[in-house]
């Protein structure tokens, strides 16, 4: 794993947006994986000016989200459909029919489900899965529990999932229970992963993530299977790391060539 630290989340956000950029200049039909969530809202913006003030050309790109609620409409204020939609790609240029987000509202659930993951071999696999964390450790909305092998499946959300969300929907009683998610298995075949958490609330999950054992009851200690994982972290996120020190000479000592 590869752990980042800044100082800020804006620092953190802004690398995070290279990393996405130069993969969009260096790889034009590049796959990129979506999360949701207030983390990845500054690196939206920043992708957003890219376009707009430098060109940055999402015309042959393709966009998989991580993840959905069951059962609302895809205009519904608190559905992953309309935050994508709000937050990026309506300000790029993205092609709709490049975009993919798990559709829960479909008939078949699981036959929705082993499409979406047709589709992203079809697109020839995801090049930057970008992700957030839980603050139980999910990833996705792989909960604890999730099998380090699953795939894109529905899922039923923890009570504690809900309370942190409870804000998008008025409310924790009206947070639906069960999403469609991308699978643990799913989220390791992409070529990179863009792990982006800010904040102390994140703190414990991101020291157990990094520094404690792979266990599926930390969903996103699995990243240290990955053989290209990008944590991203400001200072409060990495309060609790042990080795953090260590991360930060690691950083200082890079090459020019390695260099975000
Ligand atoms: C959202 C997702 C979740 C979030 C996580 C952190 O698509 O997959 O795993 O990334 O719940 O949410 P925030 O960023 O709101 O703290």
């Amino acid at each position: 794993m590869e752990i980042i630290i800044r100082p800020t989340s804006l620092e953190g956000s802004l690398l995070a947006a290279r990393i996405v950029a130069r993969t969009v200049r260096e790889k034009p039909h590049a796959v990129l994986g979506f999360a949701t969530g207030s983390t990845p809202l500054v690196l939206y913006q920043e992708l957003a000016r890219l376009h707009r003030e430098k060109g940055l050309d999402f015309g042959s790109v393709a966009a998989f989200n991580l993840d959905e609620y069951i059962g609302l409409p895809v205009d519904h204020p608190a559905s992953f459909h309309h935050y994508m939609r709000r937050n990026l790609f309506e300000h790029l240029n993205i092609r709709p029919e490049h975009v993919h987000i798990p559709d829960g509202l479909a008939a078949d659930i699981p036959a929705a489900c082993r499409k979406y993951e047709d589709e992203i071999r079809s697109a020839g696999g995801i090049d930057v899965q970008i992700l957030g964390i839980g603050t139980n450790g999910h990833i996705g909305f792989n909960e604890p529990s999730s099998s380090l092998a699953s795939r894109t499946r529905i899922k039923t959300l923890t009570r504690q999932t809900r309370l942190d969300n409870a804000a998008d929907f008025g409310g924790v009683e009206n947070v639906p229970p069960h999403v469609i998610t991308m699978g643990l298995g799913t989220i390791l075949e992409s070529r990179m992963c863009l792990l982006l958490a800010f904040g102390a609330k994140k703190a414990e999950a991101v020291s157990r993530m990094v520094e404690g054992p792979v266990t599926a009851s930390l969903p996103a200690s699995v990243l240290q299977l990955h053989p290209r994982s990008v944590i991203v972290l400001d200072r409060e996120a990495a309060a609790d790391l042990e080795r953090a020190e260590y991360y930060e000479w690691t950083n200082s000592q890079k090459p020019e060539w390695q260099k975000y």
